[in-house]
């Protein structure tokens, strides 16, 4: 087992450095904010992520796991070292990797014997090679070390288990040195017979993008698919139930909902259109899936509108779910933020209810009534809106949801009610292609 640095903290570092030293390795968490260090040498988790409180507890317990704000001396300890700072979307779209650069030249700057120095942050084709540039650039006494790209698929809301039971492992290397130190990283799962697939630099750097681009148009497919349904009169959900059993397609991300958010489809589409325009190539499809995205977000409140019978002024709508997905407290790019502002545009009240996000909607739209549980949310509401999919709605008494409202209006973003249910409580509903 190797001696691993995972230099950021943030969900991708954290839960990398947690899972590699469940897999046997030993790893320190590096990040240069102290207060982040101090909380989690104090036990204290900084994100919500399931499972992921009980997996760093086990190894920091079995002494595997650490964390250190001494960023100078973990690079100097360790074999192998990960970057996993944050990859923004920049200006112009691209992905913005000045933190990774940066990291690069410290690492260039403590060289101090033969490591392999790993890529988990979402990079451009040709940042790998970037980083080794600036890490010889401050090599001064011309150490040698290996570049591996180890991209990450981990999606948020199930990031413990999609790193410690993945598809595939990626590892894009230039040096058999290189992969037989990352064979002895991922030995665990090697053994369990996790396909580790070896590639280039480039390659590895491409599969990630490539990843996303296709998840994302996938779900925009499905989407346009749904919005189809709900013109013609069809079911996606049996739709869906069809196409998913075909072993070709897949069931997997083919759930339509008012658009996908998070940190990862928005900017990685955008990020990847950019990487081929600067080789002149046009991606129309993955153009198309950001689009179709865009249209979505539309869509859900023109059927609200609709609903509404085109009247928003001083209506109260309740909100359900304010995270881009169940299961996180991340609003990044959350559907529900277009959907609240066009809402408040529109001269309605909002009431808002998230059983994770509130916290995080709250700093980026301060004025609206939060609360904390769906009763209050949707209390004397003239309409409710569902944009999180999170269990605890899928779940809600309907009879009670009526009684609580004005009128029964209801947009279910996510098709989790039970439309036979909704119709015989005489609700006046709309969802995403089941009509
Ligand atoms: C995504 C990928 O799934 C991960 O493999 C990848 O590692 C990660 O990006 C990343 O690049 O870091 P994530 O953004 O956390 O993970 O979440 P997803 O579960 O992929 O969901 C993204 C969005 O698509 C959400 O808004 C979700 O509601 C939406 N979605 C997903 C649908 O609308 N329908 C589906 O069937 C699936």
């Amino acid at each position: 087992m190797k001696k691993i640095t995972i230099i950021g903290t943030g969900y991708v570092g954290l839960v990398s450095g947690a899972g590699l030293s469940d897999f046997g390795n030993n790893v320190c968490c590096s990040d240069i904010n102290k207060e982040k260090i101090e909380l989690l040498n104090k036990g204290v988790i900084p994100i919500y992520e399931p499972s992921l409180y009980e997996l760093v507890n086990r190894n920091v317990k079995s002494k595997r796991l650490i964390f250190s704000d001494n960023v100078k001396d973990s690079i100097q300890s360790a074999e192998v070292i990960f970057i996993a700072v944050g990859t923004p979307e920049g200006k112009t779209g691209n992905a913005d990797i000045t933190t990774v650069l940066q990291v690069a030249e410290l690492i260039g700057k403590n060289l101090n014997n033969y490591k392999v120095i790993c890529t988990k942050s979402t990079v451009p084709v040709g940042t790998g090679k970037k980083i080794i540039d600036v890490i010889n650039k401050y090599n001064q006494n011309n150490i040698e070390f290996d570049y591996c790209s180890n991209p990450e698929f981990l999606r948020e809301g199930k990031a413990v288990s999609d790193f410690l039971h993945p598809d595939r492992v990626v590892l894009g290397v230039a040096s058999k040195k290189a992969y037989d130190y990352m064979k002895v990283v991922y030995r665990t799962l090697y053994i369990n017979k996790t396909p580790l697939i070896q590639t280039t630099i480039e390659t590895a750097e491409m599969i990630k993008y490539a990843a996303n681009a296709f998840l994302a148009l996938k779900i925009s497919y499905i989407n346009e698919v749904a919005n189809l349904c709900d013109e013609i009169g069809a079911d996606i959900n049996i739709v869906t139930e069809a196409l998913g059993s075909d072993g070709r397609i897949s069931p997997k991300f083919l759930n339509p909902g008012p658009g996908f958010g998070g940190s990862c489809f928005p900017k990685d589409t955008k990020a990847l259109i950019r990487i081929a325009k600067k080789h002149n190539l046009d991606m129309y499809t993955v153009d198309a899936a950001i689009k179709a995205n865009e249209n979505q977000k539309i869509r859900m409140l023109n059927k609200l509108e609709k609903l509404l019978k085109g009247n928003f002024n001083k209506k109260k709508i309740g909100i359900l779910g304010l995270a881009f997905k169940q299961e996180t407290d991340d609003v990044r790019e959350s559907s529900a933020i277009y959907m609240i502002s066009g809402l408040i545009k529109r001269g309605a009240n909002i009431k808002a209810y998230d059983p994770i996000a509130n916290d995080s909607m709250k700093k980026l739209i301060p004025g609206i009534d939060y609360k904390l549980n769906w009763e209050s949310a949707v209390e004397d509401c003239d309409a409710v809106v569902i944009m999180t999919e999170w269990n605890e709605f899928r779940g809600i008494d309907l009879s009670k949801l009526k009684e609580l409202m004005c009128s029964p209006i209801i947009l279910d973003t996510r098709n989790i009610l039970n439309i036979i249910e909704l119709k015989r409580l005489d609700f006046t509903f709309d969802n995403v292609g089941r009509k």
